[in-house]
């Protein structure tokens, strides 16, 4: 699996050019194309500035040498790569799978080109995972039960290695929540617009430019 993600990792190297502006994901994919982006930049030479999505990534920029610059000085980064949980035919993303997802769709709405690098297991005809909901804590019993009255299955995030609830990096709380997933775009605005919902990790196509697949053996870029 990792030499899939390797893979797709690499092929994304293509769209990285001297003094690019970079949105950087977060997820363990954009962990190794950091590492590779490291080699490049030690390599040739390179000067990257990089926009990160998350404490995970920006510590990974930092180690490989990338120029950490923020959304103030760089409004439009010229290139955003990031990971994804699910891809379905048409582009549209489902991703939260880290809790990263608020910054990620921040960076990448805000991004002239963005490409999504995963394993092509990832790839699929329909999104049909549970969407990571990101809620304001003083908001969750009321966001929960409207979304109790939409939604399969509806689970708040719990940590692994602290006690309660996962918090993202914006103090935030992360609902799980299985719902049929018809027409993305107008399903993520209905839930952005529960009041106390922060963000969703629907993805709509039109925020999607290339999609690198990575298998064993390989990777292929799809673009639109
Ligand atoms: C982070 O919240 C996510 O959106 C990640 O981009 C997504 O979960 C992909 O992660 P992996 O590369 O670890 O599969």
């Amino acid at each position: 699996m990792s030499e899939a993600k390797a893979n797709a990792a690499k092929e994304a190297l293509r769209f990285i050019e001297d003094g690019v502006v970079l949105g950087i994901g977060s997820g363990t994919t954009v962990e190794i194309f950091l590492e590779l982006l490291g080699e490049k930049i030690r390599n040739e030479g390179l000067n990257v500035y990089g926009i990160p999505t998350s404490y995970q990534s920006h510590i990974a920029a930092i180690k490989s040498g990338v120029r950490v610059v923020d959304l103030f000085q760089y409004p439009e980064p010229d290139v955003c790569v990031d990971g994804a949980d699910q891809i379905d035919y048409n582009f549209n993303c489902l991703k939260g799978g880290g809790a990263a997802l608020m910054r990620e769709k921040i960076v990448i709405s805000a991004s002239k080109k963005v490409i999504i690098i995963a394993d092509e297991t990832k790839y699929s005809s329909k999104l049909d995972k549970a969407i990571p909901i990101e809620v304001l804590p003083f908001a969750y019993a009321c966001v929960v039960n409207r979304l109790y009255k939409i939604a399969k299955k509806v689970e708040l995030r719990i940590a692994e290695k602290k006690l309660g609830p996962v918090i993202t990096d914006n103090g935030n709380f992360i609902v799980d929540c299985l719902m049929e997933i018809d027409d993305v775009e107008n399903l993520e605005r209905d839930l952005n617009a529960i009041p106390g919902v922060v963000e969703n990790g629907l993805f709509p196509s039109k925020l999607i430019d290339f999609v690198v697949l990575g298998n064993e053996n390989g990777a292929k870029v799809l673009q639109k």
